[in-house]
């Protein structure tokens, strides 16, 4: 597509981000299937629901502008979402799969605190006040999702960490290996 101007770059970013919420849909009940706490698989679904208010309000700021949302593959969030099914396809310790969970959940809310941090502010610039608004709230709401991964890794990196007497693969008591090593084994360095 052209682009000549911030309005182009806009409904240019707008594409990605909406393809990125589009594959997170599908991603997103595969994590909170691979994840072995409660907690984290009902942020897991909690965070799909508000994906699912992410992608109505995408589609809301297209039809403000008159434009598709369609056209545009994001690829970081295929990558990312690719590395998370790394972790999922893991034979690893429950607590250490979540905490590798978590961090991959984490990258996707920082690439997209990033992406809705940039259309939020050219939406300003552009003066779209209601689109500007309506990426405001989703930018809020993903740095909520942040904020709680942070929390429950807290928790889940400490459980992932303390001794549970399982033999790791390579034969080695878990129990002696540091936080480091499990989660490297878990995404196979
Ligand atoms: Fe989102």
């Amino acid at each position: 597509m052209q682009m000549n101007s911030l309005e182009d770059l806009f409904v240019t970013e707008l594409k990605d981000l909406y393809s990125a919420e589009k594959q997170l849909l599908k991603a997103l009940p595969k994590m909170a299937k691979a994840a072995n706490s409660k907690s984290l698989q009902n942020g897991f679904n909690k965070h799909l629901r508000q994906t699912e208010g992410h992608v109505s309000r995408l589609e809301k700021v297209f039809d403000e502008l008159g434009a598709s949302p369609r056209g545009k593959k994001c690829q970081a969030m295929e990558g990312l979402i690719e590395e998370g099914q790394e972790i999922i396809d893991e034979d690893a310790d429950p607590n250490v799969k979540d905490a590798g969970l978590i961090a991959a959940a984490q990258k996707v809310e920082h690439y997209e605190i990033a992406g809705y941090g940039t259309v939020r502010t050219y939406a300003n610039l552009l003066n779209h006040k209601r689109a500007a608004s309506l990426l405001q709230q989703t930018l809020d709401e993903e740095g909520e999702t942040d904020k709680t991964l942070s929390q429950l890794a807290e928790h889940i990196n400490v459980s992932a960490e303390q001794p549970n007497g399982k033999t790791a693969r390579n034969g080695r008591r878990s129990s002696e290996k540091s936080i480091t090593a499990k989660v490297k084994d878990a995404v196979g360095l």
